[in-house]
């Protein structure tokens, strides 16, 4: 089974383990492709719904994976017990909502040894919630996948990680730029062009509001300048 790039570097970052759970599976896709890797020795695959959770039910049916995979309907980590999983995934939702996820299943995510978090939207908030409640951001990757790139955290609990000193690596992964990431040249120059757009079209800004808000992305975009300028000139 081939795996999409985002999915694909989401189970890359994966460690081997003994049961990783998948919070919000849909398609059983990641947990079923861990375990034919060898990487995982049991999986549970979960959703909060009955049509998603199916189809991983159907995806363990059809590769006779009864003896090692599992699918459990229910919301985030409230399907599985404090030290169950040692590697928890929670990939293509929001970040407000895997952080809620988080704080609402806290003891099974402060037993894991490590989470794999991927938010379509809300990355910024979720990096700034991590560092400042107790986990370690220790990898990040990019994915690219049609014309859009994907942000993958990995973080650990940890009770002496504290924020960044400069906000915008909430923004642009500190890790991404530590390792100079094939992909961040390519998602630093789109993330200014979407910023540039939006400063255009707030234009000659007549609200107070309005003309704030375009001073705050003038100033984003000159960090992100400065973080690219450091990087690749
Ligand atoms: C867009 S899909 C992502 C599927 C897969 N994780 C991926 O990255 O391709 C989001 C899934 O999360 C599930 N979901 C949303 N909120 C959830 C929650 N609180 N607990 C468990 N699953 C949830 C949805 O039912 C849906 O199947």
């Amino acid at each position: 089974m081939l795996l999409s790039p985002r999915l694909k570097a989401i189970a890359d970052l994966v460690p081997p383990s003994r049961t990783i759970a998948d919070i919000g599976t849909d398609h059983g896709h990641i947990p079923l492709y861990l375990i034919r890797q060898g990487r995982a020795e049991y999986a549970i695959a979960a959703d909060i719904s009955p049509g998603s959770l199916d189809k991983a039910v159907q995806l363990i049916q059809q590769y006779n994976m009864g003896h090692c995979m599992e699918a459990r309907l229910g919301s985030g980590l409230s399907v599985i017990a404090p030290g169950e999983a040692d590697t928890i995934i929670i990939a293509g939702m929001g970040g407000i909502l895997i952080r809620e996820i988080l704080e609402e299943g806290e003891e099974a995510a402060r037993s894991a040894h490590i989470l794999i978090l991927q938010p379509m939207i809300g990355q910024e908030e979720l990096r700034r919630w991590l560092l400042n409640n107790g986990y370690s951001i220790v990898d990040e990757e990019l994915a690219a996948e049609g014309d859009r790139i994907y942000e993958i955290i990995a973080a650990k609990p940890d009770k002496e990680a504290r924020g960044y000193e400069n906000e915008i690596y909430y923004d642009i992964g500190w890790k991404l730029v530590e390792k100079k990431h094939p992909l961040l040249k390519e998602w630093i120059q789109k993330k200014i062009r979407s910023l540039s757009e939006i400063v255009r079209n707030l234009g000659n800004a007549k609200t107070q509001s309005a003309s704030e808000r375009k001073h705050e992305l003038m100033e984003k975009i000159r960090m992100y300048k400065e973080v690219y300028d450091s990087c690749f000139r």
